[in-house]
């Protein structure tokens, strides 16, 4: 059974200054709520509730949110006012945290291999919190979880996408399963459209097994000189098995300006109005 997710959140942020020069930006709201929460939520909806942090300089904010603020709480107490809190005291109760620090940026490949000490010897998620996605039945990992009780190999979550974007992506090519589902043959990192293999475009959800820590410690630095988790599922790929599942639901690029507003309008739309 997974029970544990991993959240890197240690990048900059540096499409959204000057909003994330002191504070995370997994910490801006969709509406009422940081974007980390979402991914939080989604995390415990899949039966995720070991959530570990790799974080770095800066990110306090999410520490201090995923813990109990008893002057705030002891100031609202009997004004009704108790109900906004609900959802992060749900987050609180049901969820462990946990947080290691990624001293230098080195590629998400690099933050996940940081997180291995909060993991052990386990299959675990991984969800970047910058993209948030919707879906009202089972949540995206949750829809990934039940794969991997059927396939028990590392997954990524994957999209199509414009080819002119391929650049911002790691690109698989696959042999097609089934409707929806491909076994991974190729992957690259931030292909040009000329050379991408596909437009099945990786986003920020992934069921690892922990086989991934031992080859990205001797994944060299790749595209941009970090060290890639697109290298390294690809070792597993050639040697073993990875699948590219295209995931039902909704997902926001909010690491994006243009995102991050679509997002906001989802949500606001939909879930709250
Ligand atoms: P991004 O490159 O999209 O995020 O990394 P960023 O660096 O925060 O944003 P920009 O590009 O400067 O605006 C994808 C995810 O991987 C994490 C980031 O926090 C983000 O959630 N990450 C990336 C790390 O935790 N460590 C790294 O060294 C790199």
């Amino acid at each position: 059974m997974i029970t544990k997710c991993l959240f890197p959140v240690a990048g900059y942020g540096t499409r959204f200054l000057p909003a994330t020069k002191s504070q995370p930006k997994e910490m801006l709201p969709i509406v009422n709520k940081p974007l980390v929460q979402y991914g939080v939520e989604e995390a415990l909806q899949a039966g995720l509730s070991d959530i570990g942090f790799v974080t770095g300089r800066g990110k306090r904010a999410i520490a201090d949110h995923f813990d109990i603020n008893y002057e705030l709480e002891h100031q609202i107490q009997g004004t009704g006012k108790e109900v906004y809190l609900e959802s992060i005291r749900k987050a609180i109760d049901e969820c462990t945290f946990t947080y290691t620090r990624q001293s230098e940026m080195k590629g998400l490949g690099h933050a996940i291999l940081t997180g291995k000490t909060m993991i052990g010897d386990q299959p675990f998620g991984v969800i970047l919190a910058d993209d948030l996605c919707c879906d009202d039945e089972d949540g995206v990992m949750g829809q990934m979880v039940k794969l991997y009780n059927q396939f028990r190999c590392s997954i990524v979550a994957i999209e199509e996408v414009p080819m002119e974007e391929t650049s911002k992506y790691g690109i698989v090519e696959g042999e097609n399963i089934k409707e929806g589902l491909y076994r991974v043959t190729n992957m690259v990192e931030k292909p040009k459209p000329e050379e991408a293999p596909s437009n099945l475009a990786v986003i920020g959800r992934y069921i690892l097994t922990p086989d991934i820590f031992e080859i990205l410690e001797r994944t060299p630095p790749g595209a941009n000189g970090e060290i890639q988790i697109t290298d390294a599922l690809l070792e597993q790929a050639k040697n073993g098995c990875v699948m590219a599942y295209k995931f039902r639901g909704k997902r926001f690029d909010c690491g994006s300006i243009d995102g991050y507003i679509d997002a906001t309008n989802f949500c606001y739309e939909n879930y709250y109005k």
